[in-house]
């Protein structure tokens, strides 16, 4: 749809910044309030003042009027003659009327005459407020115009501010605020939420650079490894079948668990981009067990005690996601645990929430250290060393966050950790969906 020529130049010709359009309506604003009350004025004094001077106190009359009013009849030419004295006659009138009339002519030019000069004084009067109101009105509106500008430019302060701090704020430089002080206004709550976000995202971006840093370390390390046996056995002039066997054992080792890292890895992805199914049923008790299962061997390695204590536990989330924070929490509470220590697996329903408690005996856990635990490649032997890739934890988080909840975990005295998932159970999360 095309605009008329008028508001295309309007839109053309309209200023674009703020400041101006502020200034602009600020003075066009003062010019229409000025104006009405300019016409206002205007109309009470125009009315106030008569447009017909007023005689002697009464009220004012045309000179139309005035004549109309000469012609009629003396009062005194019709008076009744009372008994004795003559009637005036056609010739003793003659004389009065002339009178009268004589009289009559000069009130009448003195009439006009005054009434000629008011109405002049009044024009005058009218035309000079009109001409000194319209001046002032002009002057004080190019006063308000000014005033305007300044006043928008100090309001406009802060948004100059943010500007300018969004302007700066990059990947490399995000560590800037604006910290707006002042009473607590829109602008500052802008500056404010503007603020609260360059936080967030610089700590997003700490997190994702260490993140990346840690991948790429820790993928490095198998291939290290890989490396190394391989260089070491073709180093040896005479190779035999055993040392070719074991350089072959290595790589393979290496090799799984470069594999277990991009499985780890590829599960966090797919659970911090929230692209989950939440509706699938399914038992935490059902994946506790086939946890143990799973961890079996280990477990008689080790030889741990177990207690499992696993009651239906139906909660709906997806099947796969949670396959794996349940299995990550077993395996941890089996492989971080000492020798003959022990493993207790409860599950069930509580409160309308479905859960899954793992307790296990194990080295002490400061538990100043257990958020930490929960970050990507993070250890309790530091950042290398274990024979994990340090991601069990932070895709139990992930996956947890993705449904809704978290992790709960609390070091034990004894050593080892105490650690509770709790989920919507399914009978209550229909009854409330
Ligand atoms: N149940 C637990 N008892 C004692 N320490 C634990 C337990 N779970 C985790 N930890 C400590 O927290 C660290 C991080 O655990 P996480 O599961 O993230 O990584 P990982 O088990 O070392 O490797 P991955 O799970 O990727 O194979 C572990 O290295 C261990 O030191
Ligand atoms: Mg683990």
């Amino acid at each position: 749809m095309t605009r008329p020529v008028s508001l295309r130049w309007f839109r053309r010709s309209w200023p674009q910044k703020v400041r101006t359009k502020l200034t602009l309506i600020y003075a066009a604003l003062f010019l229409a309030g000025g104006s009405l009350l300019l016409g206002l004025t205007y109309g009470l004094v125009a009315a106030s003042l008569p447009e017909r001077a007023a005689v002697s106190g009464k009220a004012p009359m045309t000179q139309d009027e005035f004549l109309k009013l000469c012609k009629q009849p003396h009062p005194k030419a019709s008076l009744p003659v009372k008994s004795g004295t003559r009637r005036p006659g056609p010739k003793q009138s003659g004389p009065l009327q002339a009178k009268i009339k004589r009289q009559c002519s000069q009130e009448s030019a003195y009439l006009a005459g005054s009434q000629a000069a008011a109405a002049r004084q009044r024009q005058r009067a009218l035309h000079n407020l009109l001409l000194f109101s319209a001046l002032g009105l002009g002057v004080m509106t190019i006063l308000s115009a000014g005033a305007g500008w300044i006043v928008a430019g100090r309001v406009l302060r802060p948004v100059r501010m943010i500007t300018g701090t969004a302007r700066r704020a990059s990947e490399e430089n995000l560590g800037e605020r604006i910290a707006l002080a002042g009473a607590r206004d829109e602008l500052k709550e802008l500056a404010d939420t503007f603020d609260d976000m360059l936080e967030r995202l610089d700590r997003a971006f700490t997190a994702q650079r260490r993140f990346v840093a840690d991948a790429s370390h820790e993928l490095r390390t198998p291939l290290t490894v890989m490396r190394t046996a391989i260089d070491v056995t073709l180093a040896k002039p005479a190779r035999t079948q055993e040392q070719l066997e074991s350089m072959a054992v290595r790589v393979r080792r290496a090799i799984g668990r470069a594999e277990d890292m991009i499985d780890a890895l590829l599960t966090l992805a797919i659970s911090e981009h929230g692209r989950a199914n939440r509706n699938e049923p399914f038992n935490l008790a059902t994946a506790a067990e086939d946890a143990i299962d799973a961890a079996a061997t280990q477990i008689q390695r080790l030889d741990l005690k177990l207690h499992a204590d696993l009651d239906p536990a139906e909660t709906a989330g997806d099947q796969q996601l949670l396959d794996r924070m349940v299995s990550n929490l077993v395996d941890n509470a089996v492989r971080h645990n000492t020798p003959g220590g022990e493993v207790c697996v409860a599950s069930g329903v509580r409160d309308g929430t479905a859960f899954l408690r793992i307790t296990n005996s194990g080295p002490q856990v400061p538990p100043e250290v257990v958020p930490s635990l929960f970050e990507p490649f993070r250890r309790l032997e530091g950042r290398i060393g274990g024979d994990g890739a340090g991601l069990g934890l932070a895709i139990a988080r992930s996956v947890a966050a993705v449904h809704g909840t978290t992790v709960q975990a609390r070091s034990r005295p004894a050593g080892g950790l105490d650690v509770e998932v709790t989920l919507a159970a399914r009978g209550f999360r229909q009854l409330f969906r």
